[in-house]
């Protein structure tokens, strides 16, 4: 569905990502761990088309969408929700939700609006709730709900998630955490990028480290949990956690 290679993008005479290659099949979760500053929200935008890739490439579905602009890698059925969620707060719900419909829509397909609001509504009875409120109002957990259902009014076949489990309470976290889940079980394919790297491993299929912009590590979600510089790396606050309760 989704295949890189030797991606190199960055910003101005910063190189971030260094020769990044990786692939996403239908129907996997795969996820991507690394500490801050690493490059992963550089990848996703990058994959978006909100980066121009600077050599390499990123062919999505057969076609190569390194060089293209960001509404039309969305068009093709790649939607990205971003780091921090970026709902547009002082636009109702609904609104949000309508404009992660914008592409398909000025594209004709206008029938796809309401079937793409029965179907967030569905997965997020909360946001059916709260269509009229503004979204800077909502908690950040329905917000995180919000920015997933904005990118799902794209009816993407793959969804790419920066971060959603970002400073939300550890009960929150579980509840995104399931709704990943419950999105590959509808046929989706997702892209997470987590630093909760721990958790995001127990759902996913594959994982990727990226350490200073390129891939150093990958395999099974089970081999990398019980793989030991993982375990040191990424995931020795977590058991530390663990053998404290
Ligand atoms: N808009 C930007 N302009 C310049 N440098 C940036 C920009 N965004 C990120 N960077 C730099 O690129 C590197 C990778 O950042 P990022 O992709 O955000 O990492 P991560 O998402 O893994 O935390 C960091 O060194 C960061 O400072
Ligand atoms: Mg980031």
């Amino acid at each position: 569905m989704l295949k890189i290679r030797n991606l190199e993008a960055g910003y101005g005479k910063l190189k971030v990502l260094r020769r990044v290659s990786m692939h996403v099949a239908p129907g996997e979760i795969v996820t991507i761990i690394g500490a801050n500053g690493a490059g992963k929200t550089t990848l996703l935008n990058t994959i978006s088309g909100l980066i121009r890739a600077r050599a390499g490439e990123i062919v999505f579905d057969g076609k190569e969408v390194g060089r293209m602009p960001a509404e039309k890698v969305v068009l093709l059925g790649c939607s990205l929700v971003p780091e921090g969620r970026q709902v547009f707060s002082s636009m109702t719900v609904k609104e949000n939700l309508i404009l992660g419909a914008y592409v398909q829509y000025r594209r004709n397909k206008k029938d796809l609006l309401p079937a793409g609001l029965a179907k967030v509504y569905g997965l997020f009875p909360v946001l059916k709730d709260r269509e009229r409120q503004l979204a800077g109002t909502l908690s950040g957990g329905e917000q995180q709900m919000l920015a997933i259902g904005r990118a799902l009014m794209g009816e993407p076949r793959l969804i790419m998630m920066d971060e959603p489990s970002m400073g939300l309470a550890p009960l929150i976290v579980k509840d995104i955490f399931a709704i990943v889940r419950r999105l590959r079980e509808e046929g989706n394919t997702v892209l997470l990028v987590e630093q909760n790297a721990k958790a995001a491993l127990r759902i996913a299929d594959r994982g990727y480290v990226i350490e200073t912009g390129r891939i150093i590590l990958q395999g099974t979600a089970e081999d990398m949990l019980a793989n030991k510089d993982v375990q040191r790396a990424y995931l020795g606050r977590d058991l530390d956690a663990e053998t404290m309760v």
